[in-house]
């Protein structure tokens, strides 16, 4: 097996990342003199970790296709662990949202059920990707449903992601500095794809026998 060029590796690099996390969210709320706003403070900062997280395991194999290297190869190695990563990061964001309903009861009542669909459809596909993480749960539902439970989940949290973004843009010219990154990932998938695929087309020709694929492995979702 290649030398991985992460130093933590697996599990220790998700407890790493949880860690961090973790850290991250213990400051903002440790720098806000006011709780309530620190519990608001570090539900955005969760967001910004998870969508870190979450960007890095969506175009792992398109990286991995269009600039291979130990790192991009690595980065698809690891992605597992940075999906668990970003879901771990994402009940973090659960946790402050519920602590702020607690902190603030204006915050339920001031949402509407139609402005929460995207949020909990976001959540019921990380739990359901996070579920199926494990080889046992993974062999359970079979490699089909796997694959096509992983692929749709990943492209609905990334349309969570641009419309979460996109919608804040009024708000704030920076969002659209998050949205642009969604949309740039989401044109790099794309074009991973297709070079895959032609890779493929390529390779499985009787001209292009000897021509080798350009990732070796890759049952990407
Ligand atoms: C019902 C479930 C959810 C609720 C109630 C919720 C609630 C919130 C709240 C209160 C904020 C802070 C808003 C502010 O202070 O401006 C926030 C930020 C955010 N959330 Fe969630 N969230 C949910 C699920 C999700 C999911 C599933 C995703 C992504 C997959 C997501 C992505 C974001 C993003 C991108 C931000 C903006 C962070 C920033 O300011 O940079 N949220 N959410």
């Amino acid at each position: 097996m290649p030398a991985s060029t992460f130093r933590f590796q697996g599990w220790s690099l998700f407890s790493l990342l949880a860690a961090l996390v973790l850290l991250m969210t213990a400051l903002t709320l440790a720098l806000h003199p006011d709780l309530t706003e620190g519990v608001r403070s570090a539900i955005r900062a969760t967001a910004r970790s998870s969508f870190a997280l979450f960007l890095l395991a969506f175009t792992a194999s398109a990286f991995a296709v269009l600039v291979p290297s130990p790192l991009s190869r690595s980065l698809v190695r690891e992605r597992r662990f940075i999906g668990l990563a970003f879901a771990f990061s994402h009940l973090v964001h659960a946790v402050l949202i519920y602590s702020y309903g607690q902190l603030n009861p204006e915050f339920w009542p001031g949402r509407t059920t139609v402005g929460n669909i995207p949020g909990s459809v976001g959540y019921v596909f990380i739990l359901l990707l996070a579920l199926t993480s494990f080889k046992s749960t993974a062999r359970l539902i079979g490699g089909k449903a796997w694959k096509r439970l992983h692929v749709s989940g990943m492209w609905v949290l990334v349309a969570i992601f641009a419309y979460s973004n996109f919608k804040r843009i009024p708000m704030s010219a920076w969002y659209v500095l998050p949205f642009g990154l969604t949309c740039a990932a989401i044109a790099i998938r794309l074009v991973g794809k297709l070079a895959q695929a032609n890779a493929r087309r390529r390779s499985s020709s009787p001209s292009g026998r000897a021509a080798a694929p350009l990732v070796a492995t890759d049952h990407s979702n």
